[in-house]
């Protein structure tokens, strides 16, 4: 029997040891109940009104990734055309996706009309359903790293497409495409912190007692103009003051 004490200790270990995974992917094979078992950890994940407005679409056809991975790449060079200096070299340097070397993509869709229309919950904050297919990503990113899997989370697309890439009707948000599969290992610090892009905020950064506070407020719109490196130096200062 697995004791109180014996799951939190697994389960706090499972979030730290979890991590964003670009360049450790193998492209072996996933063991198809191992797959099973993290996409029902998904489904299993809560949702607005009980909505489960979640669609998992599982991409192996290598033709397809490699039409997605052309598409990333065209984005990642927008993105890199806004930047200069110190942050342009830094970029240059960090691989964003491991879409051809993992075993398989997982693209995690939104519909909104999944329950609808009395959605119970979602009448006041339409993003709510987009909240709960989040959620499920992030079963789905737990449980894989629980059973010894890398999952990379890419974002450098376009919606309409990855839609016209997967025949996903215009109403339906695309909102993760995953890689998914076994690694070599995985990273103890996040890439972008070991490549200098950014920092992890100490935890009473971002923890307040009973009000947002204003001084968190600036540090926030701070650390957005800060590079990496100050981002923490910025919350000393910051609390100094
Ligand atoms: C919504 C979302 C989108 C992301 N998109 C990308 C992406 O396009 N490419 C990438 O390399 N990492 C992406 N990531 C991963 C983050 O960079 C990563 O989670 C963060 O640097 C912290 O690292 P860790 O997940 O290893 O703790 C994304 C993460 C989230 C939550």
């Amino acid at each position: 029997m697995v004791t109180a004490d014996t799951l939190a200790a697994a389960f706090y270990e499972l979030c730290t040891r979890r991590r964003d995974v670009r360049a450790e992917f193998t492209g072996e094979p996933v063991d198809d109940a191992a797959l099973h078992r993290v996409l029902a950890a998904a489904h299993a994940a809560p949702s607005v009104g009980l909505s489960q407005p979640w669609d998992f679409v599982l991409v192996r056809d290598r033709a397809v990734r490699e039409r997605f991975r052309e598409h990333v790449r065209v984005e990642r060079d927008t993105f890199a055309r806004d930047l200069s200096g110190e942050r342009a070299a830094t970029f240059s340097r960090i691989k964003i996706e491991g879409i051809l070397e993992s075993t398989l993509s997982v693209v995690v869709t939104y519909d909104p009309d999944r329950g609808s229309p009395a959605v119970l919950g979602r009448h006041a904050i339409a993003d709510a359903g987009l909240y709960s297919v989040c959620l499920a990503i992030q079963n789905l990113w737990l449980a894989a790293t629980a059973e010894g899997l890398g999952v990379g989370w890419v974002s450098f697309y376009r919606e309409d497409v990855v839609r016209e890439l997967l025949g996903i009707p215009a109403h339906v948000r695309p909102v993760a495409w995953l890689c998914l599969g076994p690694v070599t290992h995985l990273q103890h610090t996040p890439d972008l912190e070991r490549h200098g892009w950014r920092e992890r905020l100490p935890l009473e950064a971002v923890v307040h007692e009973e009000r947002y506070p204003a001084a968190a407020a600036r540090r926030t719109a701070s650390a957005e103009r800060s590079t990496s490196s100050s981002v923490v130096d910025q919350f000393d200062t910051d609390t100094r003051t």
